[in-house]
């Protein structure tokens, strides 16, 4: 999927940085559409392309290393205001005849800014400001043409610029919030020196969004694996706007869901947004299938291997049931609809070891085999998550769907320790919905990333009046994170604690223990399988 040309846009050549994401995202909050792409690319898709702008992100290596790695140098005469940051302007000084010393050290942590007169960049940001560094290499000589924009106490040229050529460099990072005026850095040089136009609303976004999906489907068919959660209900509510009842969504009931999980799903899409629902109720099929299994991975298999065997099931029946009601005059269902991320669709560059792109595979669970032969529709492919969510509530759902906490595809299954059983599963939902509801009366649901229980396989002596009791032990699991991929315990109050643990122990017959995960992620991970 692409952008019309009528944006404005900035294009970022990732060199690697662990903050190159995070660039594309202060960019957007400017409402100006950014893309990030490879750091190699030619510099002629990058006339195709069209940027306002270019930036150079940041990255491990050093302009030294014989495995740099290099922009095509034909870029930099384009004619398009570019913007390189730390290894960007090393590279960018390197390029154009200014002189780089290589560190083995990197300078790390913050410092302040002294900004010399009359540079667009730090326009309206007056004469210093606190700054991030985290960089090795430094410029000790500025290219032709060039001149310092600002100092630090241990450089003279912590930002640089060709005002005529419109090349700009910071050996600082903008974009993190260590910097706090980094935005307006940012914004300046979108706005002042690019030109762009704030034209990256959602409200444009959806529309451009329906437009691309009507073309790409014309009067086909569309089917959507509906989980509940954020992604697959934002792109039903889009596919929905866009192409009404050629869409259809497939809810399965799994038998490891949350309470009530699938009335609400019902309710929102089947009963508010009128779509056209195909509920499957193989919560049996599951749990005979999930008997006495306790592996981990096995248990993982077998969820996703069934799902897609109940998927593939459901839209057989649908197109029979097409058939039978005359309405089968356009095939079958060509299009499989999917809430891929943009974080899914970045090409990773791992240089020197970067973690930052390192995406784990077991998170495909639910995804549906390329076999299957569907032509993909993934609308939301350009959109960070908290752009989803924006999306969400512009095409009405619900706030408790546009902020719900992820829910993993294997459920319920993944939190019980041992065997799934629907005694064991009653015991985990009544002991989650304790929490969910606790979490939400104190207003720490909306807080913290993920907050649930676990049932663990482990007995314990207790005693409730005067009688010993030797019941389940449940744990709770309450972490906070950006993006999953790193996690930390929530530091919550006490008393919050109390009354949720008061409460398992007393409302849920057969819990007379529960305990709380200090874990973070790493080592641990958030969900106990
Ligand atoms: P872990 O347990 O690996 O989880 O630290 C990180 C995040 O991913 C979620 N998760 C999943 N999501 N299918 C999903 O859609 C899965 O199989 C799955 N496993 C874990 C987990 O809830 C957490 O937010």
């Amino acid at each position: 999927m692409s952008t019309p040309a009528a944006h404005s846009k900035i294009l970022i050549l990732d060199f690697g940085s662990q903050y190159t994401q995070v660039i594309a995202r202060r960019i957007r909050e400017c409402q100006v559409y950014s893309e990030i792409v490879r750091f190699d690319i030619p510099a002629a898709e990058v006339i195709e392309l069209k940027p306002n702008g270019i930036v150079l992100s940041g990255g491990p290596a050093s302009v030294y290393d014989t495995s740099a790695p290099q922009l095509d140098p034909a870029i930099f005469s384009l004619g398009i205001p570019m913007l390189g940051i730390c290894y960007g302007m090393q590279l960018m000084a390197q390029h154009l005849g200014g002189q780089v010393e290589f560190s083995a050290q990197r300078e790390y942590g913050a410092g302040m800014l002294h900004v010399a007169n009359g540079s667009e960049l730090f326009h309206g940001i007056g004469a210093q400001l606190d700054i991030w560094n985290s960089h090795g290499d430094k410029v000790t000589a500025l290219p032709p043409g060039f001149r310092a924009a600002a100092h630090t106490e241990n450089s003279r040229f912590a930002a640089i610029e060709n005002p005529e050529t419109q090349i700009y460099g910071l050996q600082f990072h903008p974009e993190v919030a260590h910097t706090p005026r980094g935005k307006e850095i940012i914004q300046n040089f979108v706005f002042h020196i690019c030109h762009c136009a704030m034209d990256w609303t959602m409200g444009s976004f959806i529309e451009t969004a329906c437009d691309l999906v009507r073309r790409q489907v014309g009067n086909q068919k569309v089917v959507l694996g509906l989980s509940g959660g954020v992604d697959s209900s934002v792109v039903a509510a889009l596919l929905h706007k866009a192409i009404g009842d050629q869409l259809t969504c497939i809810f399965v009931n799994n038998g490891l869901l949350r309470s009530r999980e699938e009335e609400i799903v019902q309710r929102v899409f089947g009963e508010n947004f009128h779509v056209r629902l195909k509920y499957v109720d193989a919560s049996e099929r599951f749990l005979e299938l999930l008997k006495g299994v306790t592996d981990p991975e096995t248990k993982r298999k077998i969820i996703g291997n069934e799902f897609v065997a109940v998927f593939e099931r459901a839209t057989k029946e649908l197109l029979a049931e097409d058939q039978a009601n005359g309405s089968g005059e356009h095939g079958g269902y060509r299009f499989l609809a999917q809430g891929t991320l943009y974080p899914d669709v970045i090409e990773s560059v791992a240089i020197g070891g970067n973690p930052a792109h390192v995406i784990k595979s077991h998170h495909n669970v639910g995804g549906l085999p390329e076999k299957m032969h569907f032509e993909l529709v993934e609308p939301v492919r350009q959109l960070f998550k908290d752009e989803v969510r924006q999306a969400g509530l512009q095409l009405g759902l619900p706030k408790e769907v546009v902020y719900r906490q992820p829910f993993p595809g294997p459920g319920l299954a993944v939190r019980i320790l041992g065997e799934v059983t629907p005694e064991r599963l009653q015991i985990l939902r009544e002991a989650d919905t304790i929490v969910t509801s606790e979490m939400e009366a104190a207003d720490w649901y909306y807080r913290v990333w993920q907050s649930f229980a676990v049932l663990l396989p482990v007995r314990s002596v207790g005693v409730m009046g005067d009688q010993r009791t030797y019941e389940d032990t449940v744990a709770i699991r309450i972490v906070e994170s950006q993006d999953g991929m790193t996690a930390d315990w929530v530091r919550l109050p006490y008393e919050l604690l109390a009354r949720i643990s008061r409460r398992i122990i007393n409302e849920v017959a057969g819990v007379n223990r529960v305990c709380y995960d200090i874990s973070s992620k790493p080592p641990s991970t958030i969900e106990w399988e």
